[in-house]
């Protein structure tokens, strides 16, 4: 029966479905508050209004989720028997909570050696049942890591920071996912002009708070743009000062990766190292080129350097091609682009002054323009794959290790 209120599991859960089958309006209101929890962002909580029969009639011919939690008001050997069943039914390696009516110990460790990972008492409280089924899921599946994407550019003024919000504000509203928009541009950043908000901090203040990993402190130094899409609202710096470092970056990474699930760099105008340190370990590279021969010129050679800091693969770097059609006479055709790059871009983004200088100069977001929305969805549809796919491939090659070494209550009950 857990009662602690542990923060040990005060990290981003990895990408689970979770199931309760409950009649209890408390419970049911206590799993729509969870929802909201940042925790669950990746969680797919889903109730039904039932209890044990119905989970046994529902997984004889659907797959069960990665957890199950039954709410059940007696306790006895017919209901033993039916979480047997329940056990015959479940895939392997899938774990059960139980909620009941009576708070009793020898209940508790019974439910313990048939496999279910916790019992909990009725009503449940809400930090309490966050708890457990964060430890369930962290134990079958591990801490899973957040999406790094990298946006760059091969010269100044291509459009790097303006895509990168573009792609950040559709990783946010069009995918549904807590998005973090970071720079390291200091004062030369301008993401506040471009997102509509003044700078509250300097980067050089949030190097130091990221290197005493305070959390809260972080926090409070984020802009929300949206529901979903935070910002470092940092930039106060002196414009000639201004030096972060790969590591002061990568500790503020640490904090970050654990609360958002996707996280999109802005790499221009970020000192040299740490553009090399965040392409290396980039989960995906966006380079941004116009189709004119001197940013050409530059990309291919980035990208052939890129390749080398990613061990030699290009594999997670897409090239985008930006402002196609400002000086048509000077543009280099696709196939030309093609063969000289030994690339094919993965996009191609028309130059719309308008749009964009006009977004711009309003600090209003892309996704809340119909025509900026498109540009939003062509880019998001180059990293919806890596967001959707492999945070679900490495929770099944999670699954895969975990349920043969975890027991969870099927497998004890299939073992019988
Ligand atoms: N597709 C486009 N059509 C028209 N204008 C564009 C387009 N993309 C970017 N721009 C404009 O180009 C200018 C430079 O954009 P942005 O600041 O995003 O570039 P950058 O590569 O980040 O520059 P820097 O190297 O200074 O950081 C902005 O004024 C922006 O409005
Ligand atoms: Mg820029």
């Amino acid at each position: 029966m857990s009662e602690s209120g542990n923060s040990g599991t005060s990290i981003l859960l990895p990408g689970a479905r979770v199931s309760v089958f409950t009649k209890d309006g408390e419970t049911i209101e206590t799993v729509r508050a969870l929802a909201e929890d940042w925790r669950f962002a990746r969680v797919v909580l889903k109730t039904h209004e039932g209890d044990v029969n119905d989970a046994i009639a529902l997984y004889g011919t659907e797959i069960s989720p990665d957890l199950v939690i039954v709410q059940t008001e007696e306790i006895d050997d017919a209901f033993a028997q039916r979480l047997e069943t329940l056990g015959g039914r479940c895939a392997e390696g899938t774990g059960a909570i139980v909620i009941g009516p009576v708070n009793d110990v020898y209940l508790y460790r019974r439910l313990i050696s048939m496999g279910v990972n916790d019992y909990l008492v009725r009503p449940v409280k809400p930090l309490i049942f966050g708890e457990v089924i964060a430890k369930s899921l962290i134990e079958k599946m591990g801490a899973s890591g957040s999406r790094l994407i990298a946006v760059t550019g091969a010269k100044g003024g291509v459009g790097t920071s303006l895509l990168a919000q573009s792609l950040a504000c559709g990783v946010a509203d069009q995918l549904h996912q807590k998005t973090l928009l970071l720079d390291a541009a200091g004062s030369w950043s301008t993401i506040g002009v471009g997102l509509g908000f003044e700078a509250t901090t300097t980067l050089a203040e949030a190097l130091k708070v990221g290197a005493a990993a305070d959390e809260q402190r972080l926090s409070r130094m984020l802009f929300a743009s949206g529901d979903r899409l935070s910002v470092l609202a940092s930039g106060g710096d002196v414009m000639l000062e201004h030096n972060a470092s790969p590591d002061q970056i990568e500790k503020l990474l640490n904090v970050f990766m654990v609360k958002f699930p996707v996280i999109v760099f802005d790499l221009s105008q970020a000192p040299i190292p740490v553009r090399r340190s965040i392409l290396a370990r980039a989960h995906k590279v966006l380079l941004v080129s116009t189709p004119t021969l001197p940013s050409l010129r530059l990309a291919r050679t980035l990208l052939l350097e890129i390749k080398e800091l990613r061990g030699g693969s290009a594999e997670g770097t897409d090239l985008i091609l930006n402002m196609q059609g400002f000086a048509p006479t000077a543009e280099a055709t696709k196939s030309d682009i093609e063969s000289a790059l030994d690339c094919k871009p993965a996009a191609a983004l028309p130059f719309n002054p308008k749009l964009f200088a006009g977004l711009e100069s309003q600090g209003k977001k892309f996704t809340d323009d119909k025509a900026g929305a498109e540009i939003a969805r062509m880019l998001v549809a180059l990293v919806q794959k890596l967001i959707g796919a492999e945070s679900d491939e490495s929770s099944a090659s999670e699954k895969h290790k975990h349920a043969s070494g975890m027991g969870g209550l099927f497998n004890i009950l299939k073992s019988k």
